[in-house]
């Protein structure tokens, strides 16, 4: 096991400069399957949920070349359409391949992806959706069989914007017979990137990032490269970073308007924000304020930050409250924070969180992605020496994290347990 070992207590300065989009380069990964020909990807970030998503390719019968920032896949040789269980197991978001491989090959194996630690994550709306698009289903033992003849286009409306759901009817229909349409679609950045990229390599598909998605089926799609846009969630904890260490940092190769509401929220609680076209500086004031944070679908608050901020807030001057409306279980790292002295009660989806003047420095263990990067930022914060441990959360989601951390003046190394 790993961990971070970190001496908080000092101003993060400088610049950084943001990877490539983890949450958009798995679902066009996964869309490699389709065109049966090459993708040369750029800006794929190299992190152990890439690196699955690429190992199952290989699996399936994919070449995949790496050189520097660009990827290559050739799909033209798979020869497989069963995802391997323990890779399943190991990353839920597999389940969008599902989708690609029934998508071209009309039947694909997996097993159920199961629960993580931020809640139980079913896949309902997935399969009800392969259901309409006539995607018989089997399921026994833990396994999911898919098959059919042909994938007719269908009419279909989601329960609840469900991020995967809406990736996975995609990826399912891009070679489909005839229409599909997707009502109440997520609206992430990340599923307009899905669609770019396929449609570069041919796909017909019309209004990703807004609640209505058309797809067209096509008959052919061809080679294509593509550069996978800037991460969002890595762009705000990184400025979580710079806030609760009262730092001044600017960040490099972003989108700002994928984070809207955290730069509200970082402005609301006396964070000063300049924004040019790719970059955004940020200056935090001596001492935070309070502030309140709901989670909602794109585009209202991400859940992704609400560990983050939840991490800034508990230094904050005065009393905030944080809503979690997406998942059931993402606030294990409240727990380890209250180990640092933080002041937290929660009440069912509601966290309130009394802020305190300083943290404790002390031995705190990573619950999960965010809630592991949320503990880093608080023991940025907190004096004295902070240990971070089950680092594997934190290396899924984010490259180079420590040495990133490090260029802006922080003190943090990995020590193997
Ligand atoms: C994606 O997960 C992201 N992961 C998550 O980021 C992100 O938190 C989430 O979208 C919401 O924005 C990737 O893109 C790889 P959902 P996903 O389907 O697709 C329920 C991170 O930290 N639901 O929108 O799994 C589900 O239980 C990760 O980078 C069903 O009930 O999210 C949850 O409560 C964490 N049935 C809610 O919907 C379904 O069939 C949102 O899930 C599907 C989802």
């Amino acid at each position: 096991m790993q961990s971070y070992v970190i001496e908080g207590g000092r101003k993060l300065e400088g610049e950084v400069y943001i990877s490539g989009s983890k949450n958009a380069s798995l679902p066009i990964i996964a869309g490699s399957i389709l065109n049966g020909n090459i993708s040369k990807l750029y800006n794929v970030p190299n992190i152990h949920d890439t690196q699955i998503t690429l190992k199952i390719l290989k699996l399936l019968g994919c070449k995949v070349k790496k050189n520097g920032k660009k990827i290559e896949i050739n799909s033209k040789y798979i020869n497989k359409k069963e995802i391997p269980e323990d890779l399943m197991r190991q990353m839920r978001s597999t389940v969008i391949m599902a989708g690609a491989i029934i998508g071209r090959f009309k039947e694909a194996t997996f097993s159920y992806p199961g629960g993580c630690e931020i809640g139980a994550r079913p896949i309902d709306l997935h399969l009800s959706a392969f259901k309409k698009l006539g995607i018989n289903i089997e399921e026994n033992s833990g396994f999911i069989r898919c098959s059919c003849d042909k994938i007719v286009g269908a009419n279909i409306n989601l329960d609840f914007p469900s991020v995967g759901a809406t990736e996975n009817i995609i990826l399912a229909t891009v070679l489909a017979e005839g229409i599909t349409t997707i009502s109440n679609a997520a609206m992430e950045p990340e599923i307009e990137d899905l669609a770019n990229y396929l449609n570069k390599m041919g796909a017909k598909i019309e209004g990703a990032g807004t609640n209505f998605i058309k797809i067209t089926g096509v008959k052919k799609l061809k080679e294509v490269s593509y550069k996978v846009m800037p991460d969002r969630i890595e762009a705000g904890t990184f400025l979580c970073a710079g806030a609760i260490t009262g730092g001044n940092i600017e960040l490099k190769e972003v989108i700002p308007e994928h984070i809207t509401p955290a730069l509200h929220k970082l402005q609301e609680a006396g964070c000063n924000i300049e924004i040019e076209n790719r970059s955004i500086k940020l200056q935090a004031p001596k001492k935070l304020k309070a502030i309140d944070i709901k989670t909602m679908p794109y585009p209202g608050f991400p859940t992704d930050l609400q560990s983050i901020f939840g991490a800034v807030l508990a230094t904050c001057k005065g009393t905030s409250t944080i809503v979690e409306n997406i998942f059931e279980n993402r606030y294990k790292y409240l727990y380890e924070l209250q180990r640092m002295g933080a002041k937290i009660t929660i009440e069912g989806k509601m966290a309130v969180i009394k802020g305190v003047r300083k943290l404790s420095a002390t031995s705190v263990n990573s619950t999960d992605l965010r809630g592991g990067a949320a503990l880093v930022l608080a023991g940025l914060s907190a004096k004295g020496t902070t240990k971070v441990e089950n680092i594997e959360y934190i290396l899924r989601g984010y490259e180079k994290f420590e040495e990133k951390l490090q260029k802006l003046g922080a003190r943090i190394y990995i020590k193997n347990n």
